[in-house]
C-alpha cells in the first residue's frame, strides 16, 4: 500500500470529501447500484437518467466491457499485470478478482483521485496470496507520479495492460493525449491499452442532453469521435485487437454479464427511477442505446 493513499489522516480525508457537489466515481457508481454516494450523487445521476432514460445502459456496458476485456487479456494473451487508472468505487467485481481468477499471480495497481473512492480502497486490496494488489491516490493527469508509484508493484520488465475505460472524457484534448504517451512509453513491448470513452458519434441527441446535465454541475465531460478515440491507439503506434474501436456492447460479446436479481413487482413499483436501475437487466440493449466506444491495442 502506497504510504499517501489508506495511510492518510482520517480528519484530512473527511477535508477532502465535498459531499455537496455530484463527482463522477459516486455518480458512476448510483447507476453500478452500489451505495456509495450522497444525495447530491443521486439527482445528478437522476438527472442524467432524465435525460437519457436507458443511459444506465451506457455505464453498466461499458464495466462489463472491462470484465471482457480483461478476461480476454488474461486468458487468451497472458496478460499477468494491470494498471487500471480511473478505478470508481469497489465493484463487483474488481479488475483483480476477474484477473486473478484465471492467473492467481496477477498484480493490479489501481488509482483514482477521488477521496471516496480512497477511503474504499480496502476493498481493491483484497489480493489472492499469489498475486498482489495496490491502490495510488492520484491523478490521471500526473502520469510520472503514478508510474513511479506503481512501479513498486509492477514489473515494467514485463506487459502491462493500462486501462483507461471511461475516464478520459474527464480530461481535456492537451493534457489527454500526451498523458497517454507518457503512459504507454513507460511500458514494454507487449503491453495493451484497454481504453472506453464516452462519444456523440452514435446517438447526439441523448448524449448531449446527458452532457449538459453533468457539466451543469461541473463536471469536465469531453465526448470523443471515432477518429478521435482511435487517435490514442494510432499516435501511439499500437495494434488494434479486433474488433477494433467499436460500440462497447459490440466489443467480443460474451452475454455473460451478471444480471441483478429483481425483486418482487410490489417493490419495484415503490421506487423512482434512478432506484430502479440497479435492478435492470442489461441484454435488451440495441444500438439506440450505446454512447461509448471500446477498443484494446497492443504495443509492438
Ligand atoms: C466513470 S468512472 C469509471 C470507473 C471504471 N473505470 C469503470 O469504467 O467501470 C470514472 C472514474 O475516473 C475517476 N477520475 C476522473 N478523473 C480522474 C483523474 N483526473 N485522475 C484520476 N481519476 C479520475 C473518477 O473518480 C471515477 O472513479
Amino acid at each position: 500500500m502506497s504510504g499517501d493513499a489508506l495511510g492518510q489522516d482520517p480528519a484530512e480525508l473527511r477535508r477532502r470529501i465535498d459531499s455537496s457537489k455530484a463527482h463522477p466515481a459516486r455518480v458512476y457508481d448510483v447507476f453500478l447500484g452500489g451505495k456509495d454516494h450522497y444525495p447530491a450523487d443521486l439527482d445528478a445521476a437522476a438527472a442524467g437518467l432524465a435525460a437519457n432514460p436507458r443511459g444506465y445502459l451506457d455505464v453498466r456496458h461499458n464495466r462489463d466491457f472491462l470484465r471482457r476485456a480483461v478476461t480476454a487479456l488474461t486468458r487468451e494473451d497472458g496478460i499477468q499485470q494491470f494498471l487500471d487508472i480511473g478505478t470508481g468505487l469497489p465493484t463487483a467485481e474488481n479488475v483483480h478478482q476477474i484477473a486473478q481468477r484465471i492467473a492467481p499471480e496477477s498484480r493490479v495497481v489501481y488509482v483514482d483521485n477521488d477521496p471516496v473512492v480512497l477511503a474504499h480502497a480496502r476493498a481493491l486490496l483484497t489480493s489472492g496470496p499469489e498475486g498482489r494488489t495496490d491502490y495510488i491516490d492520484a491523478d490521471l493527469r500526473d502520469p510520472a507520479r503514478i508510474l513511479e508509484q506503481a512501479a513498486k508493484t509492477l514489473d515494467f520488465d514485463r506487459p502491462v495492460a493500462l486501462c483507461l475505460v471511461a475516464v478520459l472524457h474527464f480530461v481535456e484534448d492537451e493534457a489527454a493525449y500526451p498523458l497517454v504517451r507518457d503512459l504507454l512509453g513507460a511500458l514494454p513491448s507487449g503491453s495493451r491499452l484497454v481504453l472506453s470513452h464516452l462519444t456523440e458519434d452514435l446517438n447526439p441527441e441523448n448524449i448531449r442532453a446527458v452532457q449538459r446535465t453533468y457539466t451543469e454541475r461541473g463536471f469536465t465531460f469531453v465526448l470523443r469521435s471515432k477518429q478521435d478515440v482511435e487517435r490514442f491507439f494510432t499516435e501511439n503506434g499500437l495494434e488494434q485487437a479486433a474488433p477494433g474501436v467499436v460500440p462497447a456492447h459490440h466489443w467480443r460479446p460474451d452475454h455473460a454479464a451478471p444480471v441483478p436479481e429483481r425483486p418482487e413487482e410490489s417493490y419495484l413499483a415503490g421506487l423512482n427511477d434512478i432506484e430502479k436501475v440497479r435492478y435492470a437487466d442489461i441484454n435488451d440493449v440495441t444500438d439506440a442505446d450505446i454512447n461509448v466506444y471500446a477498443g484494446v491495442g497492443a504495443k509492438v
